[in-house]
């Protein structure tokens, strides 16, 4: 076999570890959907223990909105300073350090009922949000550096595979007869100290990106060494020699901030796609649906509304699968495209059953199809491909800064919808997922004509691309595109 396609062994021992880091952001973002009524009576037990009086309905909603929320403005500060911590630690050794978070996090939460605190509760999920914002930028910058360039995308997707993953395990565990009941829900949400350890255990085993240590360390022998024992082959010259171009390509850029990031023109066209990117993830409202899915199936009439949330997870993990297969022969940009223009037409879907539930009894039926249809054809592109692609459109010196900006877009793209969905929901009634239909065609257009395609290409043939066109001034897709169009799985 090519040894440029080849999954080793430590290979999948780096990634697979790197991916607890997404598979704890991913429980978090679902641990919260189901055990909500109980822990809303936790905080009103605790308010009559303080206070001798019941809590007001809006003070109860309120600490609930924040407990729920908090966790993204935690993504946001943390997304924010992935690059303070690559720089300086490295990759591994980042990805090591913020288990601290996770493990304080998980303290915090698990006995916040002990303690009668829900401001422990809130300050945990703060916590365990910024533990989140960090592993969104290393893993993603991990996975990208240690994968061989014909496996980049497949790799990349297992990020996204973890975060979906992760979900999925939150639903499960909080049903009922599971964790999410009176007595076990701290250990639902303090269970996030087992992914840490376990992780904790895995990554010394687990080498420094070569990258890293090549471009910013100096350090070619050891460069050399990982890469020997990645590729699980003796002759790594190719891939050496890739890198040492991106390096002498990153003596000449020196250090970029993310001041110079948004001042070069250089930058521009790449950072302007990163950002739609993820404002695409974020704004086709994907969590809408698994903040909420279970209060919009209630009030499309399903009668089993935490089963259809676990259909959700399903789905969204099985079509995550599909997308890991199909990414490097498909190419990034058509997948995304697909994805978009699917999610439009399934959001179009659902706003006709919920328009329809009152004249049509099977209309909730339709109602489960669509959301179903919605989140597979997220995670056909939309859901996967955002995050992995800023690694791509980067080289090495701008990289980090790029995964910080990008990041910190996709989070407060986030806290907007986390936030923002149940108002509107309430002002546009059936018609809610209109403001996202409007907003999924907008991004498919923006991808149409501005984001080429990555698959199969080098980092430094990417960033050449956007040189060439940020000097002669024009998007040259056609061009980029058929740099690497022949590269296959
Ligand atoms: C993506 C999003 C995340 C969302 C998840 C759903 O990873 O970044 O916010 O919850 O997909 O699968």
């Amino acid at each position: 076999m090519d040894s440029g396609k080849q999954i080793t062994f430590p290979l999948m021992l780096c990634v697979g570890t790197a991916v607890i880091g997404s598979l704890q952001f991913g429980y978090n973002t679902g641990v919260i959907n189901a055990p909500q009524k109980i822990i809303e009576n936790f905080i009103n037990d605790t308010w009559v223990a303080r206070y001798q009086t019941p809590i007001s309905e809006n003070t109860l909603k309120a600490i609930w909105s924040i407990a729920v929320a908090i966790f993204s403005v935690g993504g946001i500060f943390g997304s924010f300073s992935v690059g303070v911590f690559v720089n300086r630690f490295g990759r591994r050794n980042s990805m090591l350090l913020a288990n601290v978070l996770a493990l304080i996090s998980s303290a915090l939460m698990g006995f916040s009922k002990t303690a009668s605190s829900f401001e422990m509760l809130i300050i945990g999920r703060f916590v365990v949000g910024y533990y989140s914002g960090l592993s969104t930028g290393f893993v993603p910058m991990y996975v990208g550096e240690v994968s061989p360039t014909a496996l980049r995308g497949a790799l990349g997707t297992l990020h996204q595979l973890g975060i979906v993953v992760g979900i999925l395990i939150a639903q499960v565990f909080g049903l009922e007869a599971i964790m999410g009941n009176r007595e076990l829900w701290p250990l639902l949400l303090g269970f996030i100290f087992i992914p840490s350890v376990m992780q904790c255990i895995l990554l010394p085993c687990c080498p420094e990106s070569p990258r890293f240590l090549l471009i910013n360390k100096n350090e070619e022998n050891k460069a050399k060494t990982v890469l020997k024992k990645l590729r699980g082959t003796n002759d790594v010259s190719a891939d050496m020699q890739e890198m040492k171009e991106e390096s002498r390509q990153m003596m000449r850029e020196k250090k970029v901030t993310i001041l110079e990031l948004f001042r070069s023109p250089l930058y521009r066209q790449p950072l302007l796609v990163a950002v739609v990117l993820q404002l695409s993830q974020q704004l086709s409202g994907i969590n809408a649906v698994f903040y909420y899915s279970t209060s919009i199936f209630e009030k499309a009439g399903v009668a089993q509304p935490v089963y259809a949330t676990i259909g959700a997870g399903v789905v969204n993990t099985a079509f995550t699968v599909v997308s890991l297969f199909v990414v490097e022969r498909a190419g990034r940009r058509s997948l995304h495209l697909l994805g978009l223009l699917g999610m439009a037409g399934s959001a179009l879907l659902m706003t006709i059953a919920m328009a329809l539930l009152d004249q049509v009894k099977w209309m909730s039926y339709l109602s489960i199809v669509a959301i179903f249809a919605f989140v597979a054809f997220f995670e056909i592109g939309p859901g996967p491909i955002p995050w992995f692609i800023v690694a791509e459109l980067f080289s090495q010196g701008p990289r980090p800064s790029a995964i910080a900006v990008a990041g910190f877009s996709n989070w407060t793209a986030n806290f907007i919808v986390g936030m923002g969905f149940q108002y509107l929901a309430t002002a546009c009634g059936a018609y809610v997922f209109v403001i996202f239909i409007v907003l999924l065609l907008i991004f498919f257009v923006f991808t149409y004509f501005k984001v080429p395609e990555t698959k199969g290409r080098t980092f430094d043939e990417i960033a050449s691309g956007f040189r060439q066109s940020a000097v002669t001034g024009g998007e040259k897709h056609e061009e980029l595109n058929s740099l690497g169009a022949d590269s296959q799985l």
